[in-house]
């Protein structure tokens, strides 16, 4: 069994969707962590490979949540450079956040196969968290979500899923070289998926379909920086074109118990007020 008991676990993106309730979890549990961000102690950043030797220095295991996404061109090969770092300090323990039906985040799995790690990979479908703690929330809070995107189902996966299913293969035997891939137990349209929002918080929340060009001149006003900017166009454009419509049985292979639904998460959403404007 892999030792993680003593030695603390890095949590790459340990203020993020996922890390923070990873770090969450192991912390009630007296399992040491370490948040690796750029807000960390010690600081580590993604962009400056000179702070990655302090962050990795002395842990027995390694979440890694890459920023701002996977599907990013070049991402794989950062996320391959940062393994082989960890491997080469003795640091085996791997688990991967990754993404569906994306060339980049694909990439990266396998590069993270091939470095010598003992590697778990979590390859989720979209969050539902994005329409509470993402890009997605002042539109809900504003009543109105207009998205370049029609029917397309989406299994959407609750981050406590996910950090359910990152705590167990980190604390748990019989975990390694496993890929788990993570949705929810139900498609839901965009259209759909904010309609239960809006039911849930009691509210008028409308979706609205919109052409490339009105979304990318949307983008473009919000002054996001360029790579986030392509993410969404290849997000809305590319991936969601019906290749991810299908559910998985990750989190029941994981867990032994069903994922959280989306009203469930839409309901507890609600609740803490977060949506009210
Ligand atoms: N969101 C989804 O629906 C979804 C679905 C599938 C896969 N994924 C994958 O999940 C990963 C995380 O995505 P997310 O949307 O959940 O983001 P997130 O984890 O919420 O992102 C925020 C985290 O990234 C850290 N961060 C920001 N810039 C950084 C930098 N330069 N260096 C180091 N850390 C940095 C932030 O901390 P500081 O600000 O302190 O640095 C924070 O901890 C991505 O790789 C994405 O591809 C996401």
């Amino acid at each position: 069994m892999i030792d993680t008991t003593q030695k603390p676990i890095l949590i790459l993106g340990g203020t993020g969707k996922t890390g923070r309730r990873l770090a969450e979890r192991l912390t009630a549990k007296s399992i040491p962590v370490r948040i690796g961000s750029r807000a960390g102690t010690p600081s580590f950043d993604w962009l400056d490979k000179g702070s990655w030797d302090a962050a990795l220095e002395g842990v027995g295991a390694v979440y890694i949540s890459y920023y701002p996404d996977i599907a990013v061109p070049g991402a794989a090969e950062t996320v391959e450079a940062l393994a082989r770092l960890a491997v080469e300090r003795g640091i085996k323990r791997l688990v991967l956040l990754s993404g569906r039906g994306e060339t980049e985040a694909q990439r990266a799995e396998e590069m993270l196969k091939a470095s010598g790690a003992d590697w778990t990979i979590l390859r989720c479908s979209w969050f539902s968290q994005n329409f509470s703690e993402g890009f997605l929330v002042e539109n809900i809070i504003e009543g109105e979500v207009g998205l370049p995107v029609g029917a397309v189902g989406e299994p959407f996966v609750d981050a406590d899923d996910i950090a359910d299913v990152a705590e167990t293969v980190l604390t748990e035997p019989g975990h390694v070289g496993q890929l788990y891939e993570l949705t929810g137990p139900r498609l839901l349209s965009f259209a759909e998926a904010v309609a239960e929002i809006g039911k849930a918080a009691g509210r008028d929340i409308r979706f609205r379909q919109i052409s490339h060009a009105e979304f990318t001149e949307a983008v473009a006003a919000h002054n996001l920086p360029p790579e986030f900017a392509w993410l969404l166009d290849e997000l809305f454009t590319k991936v969601l074109d019906g290749r991810n419509e299908t559910l998985t049985d990750g989190v029941q292979r994981a867990l032994g118990r069903q994922p959280k639904d989306f009203f469930a998460y839409a309901t507890e959403t609600a609740a803490s007020g977060i949506w009210s404007n």
